[in-house]
């Protein structure tokens, strides 16, 4: 099936004018990549980095990733069993800082992430207005809405370049790929028909009974979402933290390894 899915995001993190950490921050956990243990450490290292995210860090002028707001969501989805034309407005999302990080790996050669994470319970709410096809069943309506996926798994591959600067290894995220699944759907969409109210309950109703294919017809939506906001955490994030505080061991970029040396 081909999806035509345009999604906007509005842009959530703004240009910093702050300086790097020169020294290395109390949440950063360093780990060795030659150490036999480097994937249970990298975990607790990961972890560590999710409690951090959740209240923010101001001084590289990151915001709050629990909750975190974002200004506007636009999705034009044209193909496929999710018809839809939806604006969602003054968006909350809770439950990001409950992230309990399951696994972290990190390729021996091209320093990619491999992340897989789980949030028991999220919570998305905001101003919607739709128009569209959802289980084939026509929609109209705007007004204020929420949908709580619980027990989402989430599987993250980051593709990473080594940088140099001041001598420090940083990891430029250049992408995120995200897939997950959940356990549970609950969703709310008042004002559905513009207030045909018995219309409105029953559409609801029907949804929740049927929230798993409502969940799979979301997902291109969803993953898009998450690997934005994901990404753009992360690429703040590293952009302003040296590789080095968090594997000490991290390969320096220009320099040239023979094949004994491990890397
Ligand atoms: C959550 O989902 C995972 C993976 O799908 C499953 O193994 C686990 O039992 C679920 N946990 C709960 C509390 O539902
Ligand atoms: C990070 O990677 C992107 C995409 O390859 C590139 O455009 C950008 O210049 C890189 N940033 C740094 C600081 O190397």
């Amino acid at each position: 099936m081909k999806f035509n899915l345009v999604l906007v995001i509005l842009v959530l993190i703004q240009q910093s004018t702050a300086d790097y950490y020169k020294t290395k921050p109390s949440f950063v956990k360093t780990c060795v990549r030659r150490d036999p243990e480097f994937e249970d450490c990298s975990k607790q290292a990961v972890q560590q980095l999710f409690d951090a995210l959740g209240p923010g860090l101001p001084e590289i002028d990151l915001p709050k990733l629990d909750p975190l707001k974002i200004p506007m969501i636009r999705i034009l989805q044209g193909e496929g069993p999710v018809n839809v034309n939806a604006a969602l407005d003054d968006v909350i999302v809770t439950g990001f800082g409950k992230t309990e990080v399951q696994l972290s790996q990190v390729d021996s050669k091209t320093y990619d992430f491999y992340t897989r994470v789980r949030v028991p319970k999220m919570r998305i709410e905001g101003t919607y207005d739709l128009k569209g096809k959802i289980l084939l069943i026509p929609l109209v309506g705007r007004g204020q809405c929420w949908f709580e996926p619980t027990n989402m798994t989430i599987d993250i591959v980051s593709d990473v370049k080594l940088y140099e600067k001041d001598g420090f290894t940083f990891f430029n995220v250049t992408s995120a790929h995200v897939k997950y699944s959940i356990g549970g759907l609950k969703l709310r969409m008042n004002n559905l028909f513009d207030g045909i109210k018995s219309l409105e309950e029953t559409t609801n109703a029907y949804l929740n009974e049927n929230w798993r294919p409502v969940s799979e017809s979301l997902r291109p939506i969803l993953s898009k979402t998450i690997e934005d906001i994901l990404l753009g955490f992360m690429q703040r994030l590293f952009n302003n933290l040296p590789g080095n505080f968090m594997i000490e061991d991290v390969k320096i970029p220009s320099k040239k390894y023979d094949k004994k040396d491990k890397v």
